[in-house]
């Protein structure tokens, strides 16, 4: 590969990963914990590790408010609002690696 455009990827890619860190440090730690593992409010399950499209899908489901698996939906909806898709990838992204 051009060793240019291994460099723009790979800045590109670290970029990304630190966008979905404090993402999640900004918007989401305080209920699920440092590293994803705490049930938000005593309700939700630990979140830490799950799969991109799984976290994507959840958070889009609260984004439209279709989705209540504890009847504490209606907490995750302002959250998960403003953000935009990518952001939503993002942070998505980072909580697949938290194990
Ligand atoms: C005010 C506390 C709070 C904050 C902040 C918060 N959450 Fe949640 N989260 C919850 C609660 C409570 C639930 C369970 C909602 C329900 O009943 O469906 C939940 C559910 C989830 C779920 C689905 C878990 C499951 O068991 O189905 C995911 C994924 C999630 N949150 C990710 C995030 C992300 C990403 C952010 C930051 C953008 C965030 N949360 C911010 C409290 C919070």
């Amino acid at each position: 590969m051009n060793k240019a455009i291994f460099l723009l990827v790979s800045v590109s890619i670290s970029m990304f990963a630190e966008d979905g860190a404090s993402i999640y440090a900004q918007n989401c730690q305080n209920c699920h914990g440092d590293d994803g593992k705490k049930a938000a409010l005593n309700k939700a399950a630990p979140i830490a590790g799950w799969d991109k499209a799984k976290t994507i899908e959840a958070l889009n489901g609260y984004k439209d408010g279709s989705r209540n698996t504890t009847g504490l939906g209606k907490i995750m909806t302002p959250k998960v609002k403003t953000l935009t898709d990518e952001q939503i990838s993002a942070v998505s992204e980072y909580i697949a690696t938290l194990k």
